[in-house]
C-alpha cells in the first residue's frame, strides 16, 4: 500500500496505471467498522482502491471539535494495509489549500435543515473537499455511509448537477450489536454517556415501527421520537425532522419511497446523528 501526501506524485502514480477503475473513499480518519464497510466495497467493485485522509477544517465552524477531532493516521494505514487497499491519500491543509484558494461549492436549499441548519458553512465545506477528491482522484466510484444522510444526499446531488463522471455509492448505516450507530466522534463518550446514547437509535426504531403499522403523520412521528428523548436526563435533543428524501424539505406526511427521518443530539461535549430511510436515494 502506498501512502501520498502530496497531489503532484499521486497525479504521476494514477496517471502511469493507465485506464483503470478507482474505487475512492473519502474519510476523515480514525477509522472504525463503517468505514471499513465502504472500503471492503471499494476494493471489490473497483480495479484499485484509495481511501483519503483529511481532516477538512472547512467543514468545521467556530467552536466545533476540529483540534480534538481524533487522529491516529498510522493506526489507519495498518487497518486499510491489512484490508488490501492499494493506495492512501493523506494531504496536509496547505496542500488541499494553498494560499490564494477562494473557490466554495454552494447548495442552498438542500442545507436549509437538518445538520445544515444547525451547522452554517458545514456542507459548503465538504461538498468543496469532495469535489477536490474527486477532481483529484479521478474515480469510477465514491462510497459514502448513510449515517451521514444528508451530505450523501447532498453530494449525490453535486455529482448529477455538476457532470462529474462518478458514481456515488451510499452504503448502509454500519451499528454496534447495542444499536449505536459507528461513528468516530463515539469515542468521546463516557460509558455513562454512551449508555444514554441509546436512546438516538431506540428513538428511531419506536418511530420506524410505528411507521411499518401504518402512522403517515410527520407531526406524530417527530413527537414520538421527541418525547422519548427528552425523557433521558443528560441528552439534548438538537433536532428531530422529517423530510423528503429528493428534496430535504419537511414533510406532513410520510412518503414510504421518499422520507427521510433524522435527528441529531448532544450529550456532554459530544454531538451525535442518526436516521433512517424509506426509499433509496
Ligand atoms: O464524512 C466525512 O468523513 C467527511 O465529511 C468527508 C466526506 C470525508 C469530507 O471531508
Amino acid at each position: 500500500m502506498k501512502v501520498w501526501t502530496e497531489i503532484a506524485a499521486l497525479d504521476r502514480d494514477l496517471s502511469a496505471l493507465g485506464a483503470i477503475g478507482i474505487g475512492l473513499v473519502p474519510t476523515m480518519g480514525y477509522l472504525h467498522r463503517g468505514h471499513m464497510s465502504l472500503v471492503a466495497a471499494a476494493i471489490k467493485e473497483n480495479d484499485v482502491s484509495v481511501v483519503s485522509i483529511f481532516v477538512n477544517p472547512s467543514q468545521f465552524g467556530p467552536g466545533e471539535d476540529l483540534e480534538r477531532y481524533p487522529r491516529d493516521l498510522a493506526r489507519d494505514c495498518s487497518m486499510l494495509e491489512a484490508a488490501g487497499v492499494d493506495f492512501v491519500f493523506a494531504p496536509a491543509v496547505r496542500e488541499m489549500y494553498p494560499h490564494g484558494f477562494v473557490t466554495r461549492v454552494e447548495q442552498g436549499v438542500l442545507g436549509e435543515h437538518l445538520c445544515g441548519r444547525r451547522r452554517p458553512g458545514h456542507f459548503s465545506g465538504v461538498l468543496t473537499v469532495v469535489a477536490k477528491l474527486l477532481g483529484i482522484c479521478r474515480p469510477e466510484r465514491v462510497y459514502f455511509g448513510a449515517k451521514d444522510a444528508q451530505q450523501a444526499i447532498m453530494v449525490s446531488r453535486m455529482i448529477r448537477d455538476l457532470n462529474m463522471a462518478v458514481k456515488a455509492r451510499i452504503l448502509p448505516i454500519v451499528r454496534d450489536p447495542d444499536g449505536l450507530a459507528l461513528s468516530s466522534r463515539n469515542q468521546y463518550l463516557s460509558s455513562a454517556e454512551r449508555e444514554r446514547a441509546l436512546i438516538l437509535p431506540g428513538a428511531l426504531r419506536a418511530a420506524r415501527r410505528i411507521i411499518d403499522a401504518g402512522e403517515r403523520n410527520a407531526a406524530t412521528i417527530v413527537c414520538e421520537i421527541a418525547s422519548r428523548i427528552n425523557a433521558i436526563a443528560g441528552v439534548e435533543l438538537e433536532y428531530v425532522e422529517v423530510v423528503g428524501l429528493n428534496d430535504l424539505q419537511p414533510l406532513d406526511l410520510i412518503d414510504p419511497q421518499n422520507t427521510l427521518v433524522a435527528a441529531a443530539v448532544r450529550i456532554g461535549n459530544t454531538r451525535l446523528i442518526d436516521n433512517f430511510m424509506l426509499g433509496e436515494i
